[in-house]
């Protein structure tokens, strides 16, 4: 059996990470070891059934040398400071990384499988040896677009995002949360009481959003009751860092950097935990009916779900609430817009921990195990 370092294992991406392999039984198929920033000696988690012995250093690189597989969530400065002492120290095992540091190097590959599996494939075969887990919308939107892609069938995409809470972190939740409950005290009285004004309320929610007291330590102004069109770093050309990585990071995956086809829209976190949405506009290169278009999106992979342009279908399918904690990848409002019959919407939902983060890691485990 391989042996296997699992780093990060504790974190948001890594629990969900951990929850997969458990319900896949992918730990039957190898030797694990638990890797520890912090808690070095002390016994490992329950986890893979068996005794896994006790945690290692996770920085301890002659302990991380024996691995023949190393899969990390736990971050980019972590791969960072290891990865590169790791390979320096003629480390030749496979790094599976859920972290976008090593993502667009000339020798990792961006997988999800469903996607790019004979991409994944050839650079195994070619010994490519990295393999970094892309970023969630990117992912998400390949997963539910990939039939349209796959033919080549796509002039440019703009894709418009409805971010989740969870992509900024385990604490950004939480204060999600918070500040939806913190509204809520605020005005309970006045809501209960049917004769107070909706416009009394309303003032007084306004004022507590924008006061001291609306908790906002983490994501520095107002979510829930609100939104921020904003995500990630700041970049000269007038993109955000996420809204950067769209194009650069499916053209990739889909092997085409050579003649990239253009993805670019804004990306926006709203009040949901786990589940971004994204509302695209395409260009096909083909006036295809919706009929065509629809059949090549079911077709592509056994996860997306095509969801009639229906009022009641769509809401009741195509949303995070539906949505989150399933593999599940809908799509829907697929429809001819007004500036031509080349122009198409389409509205999509995945959760961000799962497709998002988590699954495309672990299926990489299983295709290296064969
Ligand atoms: N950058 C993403 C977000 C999550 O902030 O939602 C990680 O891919």
């Amino acid at each position: 059996q391989q042996k296997v370092g699992l780093v990060g294992w504790r974190g948001m991406v890594g629990s969900v990470l951990m929850q997969r392999m458990q319900e896949e039984q992918d730990f039957a198929h190898i030797e694990p070891t638990f890797f520890t920033t912090s808690q070095k000696g002390l016994p490992a988690p329950d986890i893979a059934g068996a005794q896994a012995g006790v945690l290692e250093d996770a920085f301890d690189i002659a302990a991380l040398s024996q691995q023949d597989i190393i899969i990390t969530c736990q971050g980019g400065d972590y791969t960072k400071a290891v990865y590169a002492k790791l390979r320096d120290a003629g480390w030749k095992g496979y790094w599976i990384d859920a972290a976008s540091a090593l993502r667009m190097a000339d020798d990792a590959i961006i997988v999800l499988d469903p996607v790019n599996g004979n991409e994944i494939k050839h650079g195994i075969e070619q010994g490519v040896r990295t393999f970094v887990g892309g970023n969630c919308t990117v992912s998400l939107m390949l997963m539910a677009l990939g039939g349209l892609f796959e033919k080549d069938l796509v002039e440019w995409a703009s894709p418009m995002t409805y971010q989740a809470a969870s992509g900024s972190g385990a604490k950004h939740m939480r204060e999600l949360i918070s500040q939806m409950g913190a509204i809520h005290s605020a005005v309970k009285d006045k809501v209960d009481d049917p004769a107070t004004a909706i416009l009394d309320i309303d003032q007084q929610v306004a004022e507590f959003i924008r006061s001291d007291d609306y908790p906002s330590d983490q994501f520095g102004v107002p979510l829930a009751g609100s939104l921020i069109p904003y995500i990630d770093t700041q970049l000269p050309s007038g993109q955000s860092r996420e809204e950067w990585k769209a194009q650069a990071e499916a053209n990739k995956i889909l092997g085409v950097t050579e003649s990239p086809v253009p993805i670019d829209g804004i990306c926006v976190r709203v009040g949901a935990m786990r589940c971004h949405s994204q509302a695209i506009t395409l260009k096909l290169k083909q006036d295809l009916s919706v009929e065509e278009i629809e059949t090549l999106l079911a077709e592509h992979n056994e996860w997306v779900k095509v969801i009639p342009n229906d009022r009641n279908a769509t809401m009741e399918e195509l949303t995070p609430a539906k949505v989150t904690g399933t593999l599940s990848i809908p799509v829907g409002r697929i429809r001819k817009l007004t500036m031509g019959p080349e122009y198409i919407s389409a509205f999509t939902v995945g959760d961000q921990l799962l497709w998002g983060a988590a699954e495309p890691l672990r299926r990489m485990l299983r295709i290296i195990l064969g």
